[in-house]
């Protein structure tokens, strides 16, 4: 039984938006308004920011398209994020990168990416990175404050090990744990995070869910040529592109963890949403598994 009822559900895949502004397609207002508009019209409504993306410029870009077309907004689930310092030209007060989870902060920050998103209220808001300085009394109290105010919905957290989440999840109660997941990066299926989901009923969300492009892109490393093998094998088996079956690597897992995918070409958002309906077997699973990590499992 799940312990808690997180009243959220997010759409089979979130809609990254790191590469979307300037740390990558630098789309333009209508490029982005179009691309918003194809991604609600097929059902996916979850879109995930953070205030530092794009050098603290990706969430008013986003913005711009819901001031000119303010009934996107309730079609759509926001989650952004907060806590990375940055420094950057548009944060001149940051002297070093540095995380800060303090009440201030949190609250500065909410405000800030609800007016750069252009809306009244955030569906989710995480703390994007552990701060060892984090006070859990603080940061409820903040939670509390945003809640209570409308501005933000649900919390949650991202890159937190299972203690972390445990402590904060004890003073105020998470929807996510926003952590790595893709066959280049397996933590979280060793380190607890997957199962402390499971235990409390919390969706992981995995960012980077292709490794960031990386098994596409280095041909030469041979960890992404075995997974290239096997899951080019698979692909012909379902008739799916190599995307899907990474993805459906992820799907399979009983956690039912969402990647937040991170393309900017709306032709790669449609295939990755039909990864969902692929069934690996589980020898399928592991095959996958011994090609990511080059060995037989024990
Ligand atoms: N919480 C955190 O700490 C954290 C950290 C990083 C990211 N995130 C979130 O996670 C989202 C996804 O991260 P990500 O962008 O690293 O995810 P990803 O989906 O693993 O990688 C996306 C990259 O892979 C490329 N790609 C996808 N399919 C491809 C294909 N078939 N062939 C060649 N290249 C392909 C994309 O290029 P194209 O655009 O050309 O398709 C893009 O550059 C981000 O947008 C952000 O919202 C969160």
């Amino acid at each position: 039984m799940n312990e808690i009822n997180q009243n959220i559900s997010f759409s089979p895949i979130i809609v990254g938006t790191m590469r979307l502004g300037k740390w990558g397609a630098n789309m333009t207002t209508s490029e982005l308004e179009n691309f918003i508009h194809q991604c609600l019209e097929m059902g996916l409504n979850d879109f995930d920011h953070a205030d530092i993306y794009g050098h603290y410029t990706t969430e008013a870009d986003f913005g711009k398209v819901l001031k000119n077309q303010s009934s996107l907004r309730d079609k759509m689930q926001l989650t952004t994020k907060c806590g990375i310092k940055l420094t950057s030209e548009n944060r001149p007060t940051h002297k070093i990168k540095s995380y800060d989870s303090s009440k201030e902060h949190i609250i500065f920050s909410a405000e800030s990416s609800l007016k750069a998103l252009e809306t009244d209220y955030l569906d989710v808001f995480l703390l994007h990175r552990p701060d060892y300085l984090l006070n859990p009394h603080e940061v409820a109290e903040a939670f509390e404050t945003l809640k209570k105010s409308g501005k933000v919905k649900h919390f949650g957290v991202s890159n937190y090990t299972t203690s972390q989440f445990d402590l904060l999840h004890s003073f105020t109660p998470l929807v996510t744990n926003q952590v790595e997941i893709s066959l280049l990066h397996l933590n979280a299926f060793d380190d607890g995070t997957l199962n402390q989901c499971l235990k409390h009923g919390i969706v992981p969300t995995a960012w980077s869910p292709l490794g960031g492009g990386a098994i596409f892109s280095d041909s030469e490393d041979a960890t992404n040529q075995r997974i290239q093998k096997v899951a080019n094998e698979l692909s012909e088996k379902y008739k799916a592109s190599l995307d899907q079956i990474l993805l459906a690597f992820l799907y399979k897992h009983p956690a039912h963890i969402i990647p937040v995918v991170g393309t900017s070409k709306i032709e790669r958002i449609e295939s990755s949403l039909q990864a969902s309906k692929i069934k690996l077997t589980h020898e399928e699973w592991y095959e996958l598994w011994e090609a990511a990590i080059g060995q037989e499992v024990a």
